[in-house]
C-alpha cells in the first residue's frame, strides 16, 4: 500500500520505517525541514535502537523518502497516517493544534483527490477528539464526507521509547477504532505479518484504551514506588517483595480486579489499607495514591446512591448485599453502607440475599446480622419475586446466579440500577441504569 506518516516524530519515524520495512511505499511528512533532510539522507532524526539501520536499508530501497509538502504526499498515498504531538496545555487540556492542523492538510488535498482514501490517527487523543476535531476539520477543508467519500479511524501506538522497534513487530494487540466496517477491514491489512490479535471496535472505545492504558502504566510506577518507600523506611527489601509480589499473576498482575462497578468491600481490603495508611503516617512516608484509594472508594458508594435518589422512587428492592455472591460476610461490604444511608433518608426498602438468610439462621454470622445490623436485618424477605412484587427501583448488589432472571418478573412500571453490571454487555437507558456504563 502506498502510505502518508505525518510527523516525523518517535511514532511517525517508527511507523514510517517498520511499514516501509513491511514493503509499503511510504512518505514521511513533517514541517520541520531538518528531520526531511535527515531522513532523505538515509539517517534517523530518533536516537532509538536500531532505527538508524532500518532507515538507511528502507530508504536506499526506495521505500521510504520524506517532504514537507503534505499536498503532494496524500496525492500519491492511499492511507495518511496521522502521528503529530498532542501535547498538554498550560492548563493540562490536550493542545489539539498539531493535528487541526494536519487535518486541515489533508482535508485540502482530498479536495481535488478522486480515489478513495483512509485517514489514520495514530496520535494519543482524547475520547471525542476524532468526532469533534478531525472530522469537522477534513470534512471542512476538503468539502467531502467523512464515512462517505474517506474515511477515518484510529490506531494508537503503544509503543515504548527504547524499545519501539521491538515493541512495532510484538505489540499485545493492534487497536482499531473505526465506526464503518469498510475502513475496519482496510487497516488491518498493514499488519498482517504482525503476530498480534486486532481488536476492532468503535472509535470512542479505542481512544479511550490508550489513556486507560496509559493511566495504569503511571498507577503501577507509582504504586511500585509508594511501596518501596515504605519497605526502605521499615529496612525491607523493595524488589523482593514486588518481585515476590509479580509472581502472583492470578490476583496482583491478572483481570482480576479490572472490572468497572462497585465499590470494594469486605473484611480484608479496608482494614489493611487503614493499616498501610496509618504505618505510612507514623514512618513520615508520603503515600498519596495508597491514601486515595479509601476516599475514591467511598466516592463510588456515593455514586450508587445519587443513582437510587435521581430515579426519583422511594420503594427500593435490593437483591444482594454480601460484598459478593456466595459469601454471607457481611463485614465492611459496601452495600450495608448504602442501605443504611437509603434507610436514613427515608426509603423504603425490601431486601433479599440468598446467602446472608442463610447466614441468619446458622452462619458463622448470624449474630452480626442479628445483632449489629438488626434495623437492615428486619427488612430481608424470603425470595427474590417477593422483593420484586414490593418495589419500584431493583437495586443489583451481586451477581448471584438467580438474579439472572430477574427480566422475568420484572413489570413495565420498574427500573433496574445495577452496580454489578448483572447483563453483560447492556448500557443505560430508559429502565435501566449501571454504575460505570
Ligand atoms: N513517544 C512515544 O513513546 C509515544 C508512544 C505512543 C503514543 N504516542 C503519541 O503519539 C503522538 C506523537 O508522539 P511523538 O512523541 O512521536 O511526537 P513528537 O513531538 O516527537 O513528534 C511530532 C512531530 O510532528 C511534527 N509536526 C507537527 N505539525 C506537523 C504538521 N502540520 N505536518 C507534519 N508534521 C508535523 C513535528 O515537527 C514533530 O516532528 C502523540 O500523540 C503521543 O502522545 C507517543
Amino acid at each position: 500500500m502506498r502510505l502518508s506518516v505525518f510527523g516525523i516524530g518517535y511514532v511517525g519515524c517508527v511507523s514510517a520505517a517498520c511499514f516501509a520495512n513491511e514493503g509499503h511505499e511510504v512518505i514521511a511528512v513533517d514541517v520541520n525541514q531538518a528531520k526531511v533532510q535527515i531522513i532523505n539522507q538515509g539517517n534517523s532524526p530518533i536516537v532509538e535502537a536500531g532505527i538508524g539501520e532500518l532507515i538507511s536499508d528502507v530508504v536506499k530501497s526506495g521505500r521510504l523518502r520524506a517532504t514537507t509538502n503534505s499536498q503532494e504526499a496524500v496525492k500519491n498515498s492511499d492511507i495518511s497516517l496521522v502521528c503529530v504531538g498532542t501535547p498538554s496545555n498550560p492548563n493540562g487540556s490536550l493542545d489539539l493544534r498539531y493535528v487541526k492542523r494536519v487535518c486541515e492538510e489533508i482535508g485540502a488535498a482530498l479536495k481535488t483527490r478522486t480515489a478513495g482514501h483512509v485517514v489514520v490517527i495514530r496520535s494519543t487523543m482524547l475520547p471525542g477528539t476524532i468526532e469533534n476535531t478531525v472530522m469537522p476539520a477534513l470534512e471542512k477543508h476538503s468539502g467531502k464526507k467523512a464515512g462517505k467519500d474517506f474515511g477515518v479511524c484510529i490506531n494508537p501506538e503503544f509503543l515504548r521509547e527504547g524499545t519501539s522497534l521491538k515493541d512495532f513487530y510484538a505489540p499485545a494487540f493492534t487497536l482499531l477504532g473505526a465506526d464503518h466496517p469498510e475502513i475496519a477491514a482496510i487497516v488491518p491489512q498493514l499488519y498482517q505479518n504482525i503476530e498480534a490479535p486486532v481488536f476492532i471496535t468503535s472509535v470512542k472505545t479505542a481512544e479511550m484504551v490508550k489513556y486507560a492504558s496509559n493511566c495504569f502504566h503511571a498507577l503501577k510506577v507509582s504504586f511500585a514506588n509508594e511501596i518501596g518507600n515504605i519497605c526502605k523506611a521499615l529496612n525491607i527489601d523493595s524488589h523482593e517483595v514486588m518481585k515476590i509480589f509479580c509472581e502472583d499473576t492470578k490476583l496482583n498482575l491478572s483481570s482480576y480486579y479490572l472490572k468497572p462497578g462497585f465499590a470494594f468491600g469486605g473484611s480484608c481490603l479496608p482494614k489493611d489499607l487503614r493499616a498501610i495508611n496509618y504505618k505510612a503516617k507514623e514512618l513520615d512516608v508520603e503515600v498519596p495514591v495508597l491514601a486515595a484509594i479509601l476516599p475514591s472508594n467511598r466516592n463510588q458508594i456515593e455514586r450508587a446512591l445519587d443513582l437510587v435518589i435521581g430515579w426519583g422512587k422511594k420503594r427500593i428492592g435490593v437483591l444482594g448485599f454480601s460484598f459478593k455472591a456466595g459469601t454471607d460476610d457481611l463485614r465492611e461490604s459496601p452495600m450495608v453502607t448504602l442501605i443504611e444511608t437509603l434507610i436514613g433518608k427515608g426509603y423504603e426498602l425490601a431486601i433479599y440475599d440468598r446467602d446472608v438468610s442463610l447466614g441468619r439462621l446458622f452462619g458463622a454470622n448470624k449474630e452480626y446480622i442479628e445483632r449489629g445490623i438488626p434495623h437492615i436485618s428486619q427488612l430481608m424477605r424470603d425470595s427474590l419475586q417477593e422483593v420484586v412484587e414490593d418495589s419500584e427501583v431493583l437495586l443489583i448488589g451481586n451477581k448471584a446466579a438467580e438474579f439472572f432472571e430477574l427480566e422475568s418478573y420484572l413489570r413495565a412500571d420498574q427500573v433496574v440500577i445495577d452496580l454489578v453490571r448483572l447483563f453483560e454487555g447492556r448500557t443505560s437507558d430508559e429502565r435501566y441504569r449501571g454504575i460505570c456504563w
